[in-house]
């Protein structure tokens, strides 16, 4: 998790240096409980020893990244997938194919290298991109969902999957007039060379 954070951090400092603009809007990151390691190992039918649940789970650390716009979300996947320690071992793109109650997250499951003093061992870490419309509705699902005990009622359901689909309009609205006031990055970048 530290090893993926500072990349983050890294790509974000390079981003406002280079192109003057920010496009992570919040990372947060957390490593699952042993109770809830248990309950997914029960859940999933996983053999409990060591071996099977470090091939199994690969979500024990999590880092969720917000982004600004949908953009900023592909391009910091592809910023941190392509880079040389990072292998990515499964990617689920919920934005392009959102789930059927309107869950939308680029999620990544990535390998990166971490240096003990017995050697180094590769540490899967799941990685999550989402617009901060995307975040605010998962959040919010997510409560409710819990509130229900897993029994939503199908006019709630239908409901969310509407407000999921607000979040999805707002989120094009705001691209589109960022994109009409400053332009891509690129725009950006080529303006900078001309004055140059
Ligand atoms: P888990 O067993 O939950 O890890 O699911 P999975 O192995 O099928 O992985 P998936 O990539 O589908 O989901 C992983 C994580 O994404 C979850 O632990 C949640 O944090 C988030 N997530 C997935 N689906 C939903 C959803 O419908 N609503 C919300 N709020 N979060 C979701
Ligand atoms: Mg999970």
């Amino acid at each position: 998790m530290h090893e993926i954070s500072t990349k983050i951090d890294i790509l974000r400092d390079e981003f406002q240096y280079l192109h003057e603009y920010n496009p992570i809007e919040h990372v947060s990151s957390r490593v699952k409980t042993p109770d809830s390691i248990v309950d997914k190992v029960v859940r999933k039918g996983i053999d409990p020893d060591f071996a099977s649940i470090r091939s199994h789970i690969t979500d024990i650390a999590g880092i969720r990244i917000t982004t600004s716009f949908t953009a900023d979300a592909y391009r910091l996947f592809d910023l941190l997938t392509t880079q040389p320690d990072i292998s990515v071992l499964r990617v689920k793109d919920y934005i392009s194919h959102p789930k059927p109650n309107g869950y939308k997250s680029l999620h990544a499951i990535v390998q990166v290298p971490v240096f003990l003093s017995t050697g180094p061992i590769e540490v899967p870490v799941e990685v999550q991109f989402r617009t901060i419309a995307m975040d605010f509705w998962a959040s919010l699902e997510h409560k409710i969902y819990y509130k229900y005990q897993q029994q939503v009622p199908g006019d709630l359901l239908a409901e969310l999957k509407d407000a999921a689909d607000s979040a999805a309009l707002l989120d094009e609205r705001m691209e589109r007039l960022h994109r009409e006031m400053h332009g891509g990055t690129r725009e950006i970048e080529s303006t900078r060379i001309l004055a140059v």
